[in-house]
Formats: C-alpha cells, structure tokens, sequence
C-alpha cells in the first residue's frame, strides 16, 4: 500500500473512531416517571426544559391522566430548546430506563404526618415494584413517595438491586428550605448557604449547625459578627420553620411540587451526567455514623454509579444525640414493613 492510500485509511480510521465516540456520548437517556400528579408532571416539565433526558415515560394508574400530561408535556417541544420523547406508557417499557422516579402516593390528607402515610404507601410501592422488576429493569431509583426514607429502603429490599442505585430525595428539600430561609435572614442568596438537614425526611429532622457555613464563616461566627441584627436569632425556630414549610405549602394548595421536582431534578442531573455532586439524599447506611442497615437523609456524592459515597460529617456529641434520635424513628418504621 503506498503512503497516500495509508493516509486515507488512517484519516478514516480516525473519523470511525470520532464518530464512534460521539455516537456514545450521545447515549440516549430514558427516564420513567411513576406517578402523573402534580409532582411527576412538574419532574417531566423541568426534565424537559433542561433537556436533562432524550426519552420520558410517564405511567399511571390512571392513564387517561398520564396520557393527558404527556400529550400536554409534547406541545413544548416547539418552544424548547431540546427535544425530548415524551409519552405515556406501562411497566413493560420499563426495562431499559436509565433511572426511574417513584412518585406514587395517595392524595395527602390534611393533619397527616408523613410516617402516618407508609401503611398505603407500602401497597402502592408494592405493587410498582414487582412489575418494574419483571421488565428487567436494572437502572436507578429516585424515591421521593413518602414517608421517603422507609420507602426507600423497602424498595432497595424489593428490588434486590445493590444500595448505590436505590436513592431518595431524603433531606435534599429540606436543606433546599434552610438555606433559602438562612439566605433571607443574612442577606445573601441561597446558593451562598452551605447549610444541611439530616435525618429524617420528617418531623424529626435535625440541623448540624457546626456544619453551618456562609462564605467559609460558621454560622456560630456570622451571629456573632452581626451581633446588632442576629442577636436575637432562634435556632430552634429556624428548624421549626423548616421542618413546617412542607405542611405549610400543603395546608394552602393541597400539596408541594415545585421544590420536590427540583430536588429530584438535581438528583437524576447527578447520575445521568456523572456530576460527583454532593447532596443530602437519603441513603444506606452501613457502619458509617455508627449506624446499620437504615436509609435516612445525610450528605452523599451522587454520580453515574447513584450514591457513590458516604460524606460523614463531624457532629458535636448533642447533634449525634439528635440524629440518632431520628434515626431510631426511621429504625421503628422500618420495622413494620
Ligand atoms: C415535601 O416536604 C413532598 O415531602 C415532600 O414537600
């Protein structure tokens, strides 16, 4: 072969092997979403406009409703920047999702804890388990159908899958709720909080507050600074507050979806682009904060694997106290799946 045509046949080697990759990374993501509600549907819209995923799937027991959204969903496609395929569908669609958001619950009843809800939760998640699983799924679980921390564990038991793939939105909103209601309070903008709720995804929740940071200050040191206008700051107030909010949004229009769909967007954004993102999901724990075989909301880097890894923060003895309290509540539920 003479030098020219070695060339060639290298240059198309090369463009094979571009195209090649290309090709991978424009992997085609398909998400499924399990619950046509206003938080499942909130999820698909802001899938869509982030161009997040190519493929939606949105199931329902009711399917002239997950019909209705997905057919409502489509009609954006003209105005987005991304086009995503979006349609109703059935578990048998499932098996080759990438990840699969569990949204499914009973309508909320007013005065109704979240642990309140797990006996109907538990049949609901039964009984859309077992068929995902018969279609050969083997993706990602995102859990947000409360009480979220035992639902997710119950699913991680039903569907045999390994820990780092079965993810609920845990603490994630909440910490979402601190940092906007510490941002008003300092002036600053959420983004600027570093601030956590771990523990249950409930009343039991607890704020570290020595893990509290604001431009690098602990909060100890910002109240102190800004004597004249935080020195009367309540921190037990602040929790309370955060802790409410969910029931608060829920007593004026019967539900919450905005903030959990963001959440859960964050959550699918970690795993599909593999982003290492530190978030407080609720997760397996297995010897780290000296507790075992419970899913309970704590900082956790979520990438292309799901929950990659544990961030154990450094707690004072009175907030280990507190978050093994919430722990124990979690314990006690799961006991009675
Ligand atoms: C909330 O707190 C849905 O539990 C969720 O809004």
């Amino acid at each position: 072969m003479n030098r020219s045509d070695t060339l060639i046949k290298n240059q198309n080697l090369l463009i094979g092997i571009t195209l090649r990759s290309d090709l991978d990374f424009m992997k085609k993501n398909k998400v499924a979403i399990i619950g046509a509600g206003a938080v499942g549907s909130s999820i698909a819209f802001d899938l869509i406009i982030q161009g997040i995923c190519d493929e939606i799937l949105i199931i329902d027991i009711n399917e002239k409703k997950a019909f209705s959204e997905a057919l409502d969903l489509k009609h954006c496609m003209a105005y987005s920047k991304h086009t995503t395929k979006i349609k109703a569908s059935n578990y048998t669609e499932c098996g080759d999702a990438d990840l699969i958001i569990i949204t499914a619950a009973a309508p909320y009843i007013q005065g109704q804890s979240r642990l309140d809800m797990l006996a109907t939760a538990k049949k609901i998640v039964k009984s859309i388990i077992d068929p995902i699983m018969a279609s050969g799924f083997a993706g990602h679980f995102v859990v947000i159908t409360n009480p979220v921390d035992i639902i997710s564990y119950y699913i991680y038991k039903l569907s045999g899958l390994p820990k780092n793939k079965v993810i609920g939105t845990g603490t994630a909103l909440d910490s979402a709720r601190l940092r906007s209601i510490l941002a008003d309070l300092i002036g600053v903008e959420s983004n600027s909080v570093q601030a956590y709720t771990i523990g249950e995804h409930g009343d039991s929740q607890m704020i570290p507050w020595s893990t509290v940071n604001i431009a690098g200050k602990t909060f100890a040191d910002i109240l102190k600074d800004n004597n004249d206008r935080l020195g009367t700051t309540d921190l037990n107030q602040i929790l309370e507050e955060t802790r409410r909010a969910g029931f608060e949004i829920a007593a004026g229009k019967g539900t919450t979806n905005y903030g959990i769909a963001a959440t859960t967007v964050d959550i699918v954004k970690a795993v599909l682009n593999d982003e290492n993102k530190i978030i407080p999901v609720s997760a397996l724990l297995e010897g780290e904060y000296n507790q075992t075989d419970v899913y309970v909301g704590i900082p956790a880097i979520v990438n292309g694997k799901g929950v990659s890894e544990i961030v154990e923060l450094h707690l004072t003895a009175e907030e280990t106290e507190k978050f093994d309290q919430s722990v124990t509540i979690i314990k006690d539920y799961i006991a009675q799946l």
